[in-house]
């Protein structure tokens, strides 16, 4: 299993990392255009298998696809981040471009890839991957709800007082401030609605708190996080990798699902040897309904300033 990243930076390593330490990948590539750094972040990695027990190997090239050719899955991160203050909307600028070109790199040499999107906008960039590739839908996908869920059942946990791996819950529409929908009616403890044990008001503050857990992340730290957004993607990757059939909620190439088309947004998805095997459909309440539409119609004011 021969897995690529593009962008050394603090994503792309991070994620190289956590798919290094679950061991389940022969080799990872590291791809930057920064002369060395892709190179160094490698060696760097390499450096922690014998201590992290792991034997994936990472290797690092400065801007060669040929060194990427057949891999089975590419991860894209390369672009720019937010810093305090920004949308993730702002990037798409400078975004837009590198993304295009990445993606038509990895493919000449990756024919057969699956594709997994992670720079912002990245609703948009996934389905900027669609429109400028041509491959089969199933083989893009966008990850930014992974990582939304991780942030709400963070916060669940924290508000209810009781462990993460006790509460489940699911974090869908688009990947932004204002269009994502943390599914607290569907959210449990150990199987029991979270509404039992948080009032409204309380769930009401989760929910806004999970919203803006990337630009809270961001005033703190300078620039966007990294950890979660790293371990989120190796969990996209190794659901895939491993023919897990695992459920997340992805940014997926809409026809008809949800009442939308022609449009990526977050929906909970099936992850398996083919990529999306399935994009479940989960019956959603009237309000929740409207918020996907609402979040649609925020993700296609975007992909309105894409130049396709
Ligand atoms: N989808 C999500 O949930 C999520 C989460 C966090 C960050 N992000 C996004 O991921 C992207 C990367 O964030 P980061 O914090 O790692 O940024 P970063 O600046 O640390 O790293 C980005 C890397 O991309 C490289 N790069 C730029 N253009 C390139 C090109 N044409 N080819 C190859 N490499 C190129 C840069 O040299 C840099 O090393 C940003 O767009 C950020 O907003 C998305």
């Amino acid at each position: 299993m021969k897995i690529t990243v593009v962008g050394a930076g603090a994503v792309g390593a991070s994620c190289a990392e956590y798919i290094a330490i679950k061991d389940f990948a022969s080799e990872v590539v590291l791809l930057d255009i920064k002369e060395g750094y892709a190179e160094g972040k490698a060696m760097d990695l390499m450096q922690t298998a014998s201590l992290n027990g792991f034997d994936t190997k990472i290797t690092g090239v400065t801007n060669d696809y040929s060194k990427t050719a057949n891999s089975d899955i590419c991860v894209i991160t390369s672009g720019i981040p937010r810093k305090p203050g920004m949308t993730r909307e702002e990037l798409i600028g400078i975004n837009a471009g590198i993304v295009k070109n990445v993606s038509s790199s990895l493919i000449e040499h990756s024919p057969n890839t699956i594709i997994v999107v992670v720079s912002n906008p990245m609703d948009t960039m996934t389905y900027l991957v669609h429109k400028s590739t041509n491959l089969p839908k199933h083989r893009i996908i966008g990850m930014g709800g992974a990582l939304d869920s991780a942030r709400f059942k963070y916060r669940l946990a924290e508000a209810i007082g009781g462990p993460i791996s006790d509460v489940d819950g699911m974090v869908i529409g688009g990947h932004s401030d204002t269009g994502m929908i943390p599914l607290t009616r569907l959210a449990t403890r150990n199987g029991v609605p979270v509404s039992e044990f948080l009032s409204d008001e309380r769930l009401n503050q989760v929910k806004e708190d999970t919203k803006v857990g990337g630009a809270t992340l961001t005033k703190l730290l300078g620039t966007s996080a990294w950890y979660a957004p790293g371990a989120a993607v190796s969990g996209l990757v190794q659901a895939i990798a491993c023919d897990q059939k695992k459920v997340y909620p992805c940014s997926a190439l809409l026809d008809g699902e949800y009442g939308l088309n022609d449009i990526c947004l977050g929906v909970p998805v099936i992850l398996g040897k083919n990529g999306i095997e399935e994009i479940v459909k989960i019956n959603l309440n009237d309000a929740e309904v409207a918020s996907m539409k609402e979040s649609a119609e925020g993700v296609q004011k975007v992909n309105n300033l894409l130049e396709l």
